[in-house]
């Protein structure tokens, strides 16, 4: 194969070589929605507009964008070292951040396993699970429970115990001894409920069939997330999880809070765990822990699930599980000074605070258009939007499109589900411009 010539190494960007994720590949190179440079609030386009973030990233950026203490933390650390391996060996700012991420979390979960993502800290608990009922004894417990419409990204196991059926369909047989729980939206007993809705809570009974179905001796672990974020805001019904945790514990069986969008002050408190009183055995989480400024994961561990493996011969590694960008060195410090800055500004405080006129001015848009349904919990809000009868999706497509182009806005579209979560430094100001422009994008495409 010839080499590229000089001239082509500086060829114009071609758009095409790039396969990108999760995105409609041939619409976008025929129009691009190029960002260029962010601060806080705001991106910038290569033309210079400003485009208001209302959908922190993705949903990871939950300090702004650019912070000053984060970009020098990362700086400092780059120059510092670069890199250190994590088996065998550590640095010591992963056991500071460990501590630090422990010490926000309910209960006694008391112990932190990092990986690079929100997928590889899903695939990590999933694996937790089984080799910890394997190391108590129980190894026929192999089965794990997920939920219809849950994601929990995009490893084997996470598609596998997802639930969101473009997910699944073209990547085969998945794991075998999965099974779902069905998912807890009901528009007819739900629309327009703020928060967790009334209607619902009795869907977690259906852990007790799968338990009489299966026997609890072969299930490991039931993984939910406390609000189903990707699949278009799907906050849990009231008294949902607080079954759950009881079915579980009655059954022996594990349960995992899959908390990579609701952590880190999505909900107003540094877990959902937290708002909602109840403390699962494992949480993942990714995302907001750097403010999305490097990519980071983990899964926090309650104590009891810890000891099972701190056994036998000391030189022995106790679990064959882990990365080799585990606990790297740029994103411990990056993840260090947004915990800094999420304390020193009171960030979750500050969601929970602006939670309601968050609420108020999301449920201003009821009545528009094609609004079928508005879902705001914490500082997120889903707003389902009829479908066009020539297809799924076209709406919400070409909502996140004129958002983009003709009202300077980003926001996520799933399906026709307008998903919108913006930085929590968030101002009231710039909550009513949001809701503005999306009451107008809603208009522009009925
Ligand atoms: C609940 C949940 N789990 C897992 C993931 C996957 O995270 P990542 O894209 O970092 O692999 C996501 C991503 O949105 C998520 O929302």
């Amino acid at each position: 194969m010839p080499m590229p010539s000089s001239a082509a190494l500086n060829a114009p960007n071609d758009l095409e070589p790039f396969w990108m994720p999760f995105t409609s590949n041939r619409a976008f190179k025929k129009r691009p929605r190029l960002l260029a440079s962010a601060k806080d609030m705001h991106y910038v386009t290569p033309d210079g507009r400003q485009v208001i973030d209302g959908s922190a990233g993705l949903w990871c950026t939950n300090a702004g964008h650019n912070r000053a203490p984060i970009v020098a933390a990362i700086q400092a650390q780059a120059a510092e070292m670069d890199y250190a391996p994590p088996f065998q060996f550590a640095h010591p700012k992963a056991f500071e951040l460990a501590s630090r991420i422990a010490a926000l979390a309910p209960g006694d979960l008391d112990h932190v396993f990092f990986c690079n993502s929100g997928s590889e800290a899903v695939d990590t608990a999933l694996k937790i699970a089984l080799a910890y009922h394997n190391v108590r004894g129980n190894a026929s417990r192999v089965r794990l429970i997920g939920r219809e419409r849950g994601y929990h990204g995009v490893g084997f196991g996470g598609v596998a115990v997802g639930g969101i059926v473009n997910n699944r369909k073209q990547f085969g047989a998945l794991l075998a001894g999965v099974d779902h729980l069905s998912h807890t939206y009901n528009r007819a007993e739900q629309a327009f409920s703020v928060d967790q809705p009334e209607w619902g809570g009795h869907l977690a009974d259906e852990l007790d069939r799968l338990v009489a179905l299966h026997d609890a001796s072969t299930i490991a672990a039931v993984i939910v997330e406390p609000m189903a974020g990707s699949t278009g805001v799907i906050p849990s019904p009231k008294g949902y999880l607080q079954k759950l945790r009881s079915i579980c514990d009655k059954h022996g069986i594990l349960l995992i809070f899959d908390e990579v969008i609701t952590g880190y002050g999505r909900l107003g408190y540094a877990f959902a765990a937290e708002r909602y009183g109840v403390v699962p055995d494992m949480i993942t989480f990714a995302k907001g822990i750097t403010s999305g400024s490097v990519p980071m994961g983990g899964v926090l561990v309650r104590k009891h699930i810890y000891d099972a493996f701190m056994q036998g011969p000391e030189h022995i590694i106790e679990l064959f599980h882990g990365y080799t960008y585990s606990a790297h060195p740029l994103a411990c410090a990056a993840g260090l000074a947004t915990l800094d800055l999420y304390r020193e500004e009171g960030l979750f405080e500050r969601a929970r605070k602006l939670e309601k006129p968050w609420a108020d001015a999301a449920l201003g848009l009821k009545g528009l258009p094609n609004v079928l349904d508005i879902r705001p919990v914490g500082m997120t809000v889903g707003i389902d939007l009829a479908s066009r009868p020539d297809g799924a999706g076209k709406r919400g497509f070409e909502a996140l499109d004129a958002g983009f182009f003709d009202h300077d806005i980003m926001f996520r579209a799933v399906g026709d589900t307008l998903a919108l979560s913006p930085p929590l430094i968030v101002s009231e100001s710039q909550i009513g411009e949001i809701f503005d422009k999306v009451g107008r994008i809603i208009k522009a495409v009925a």
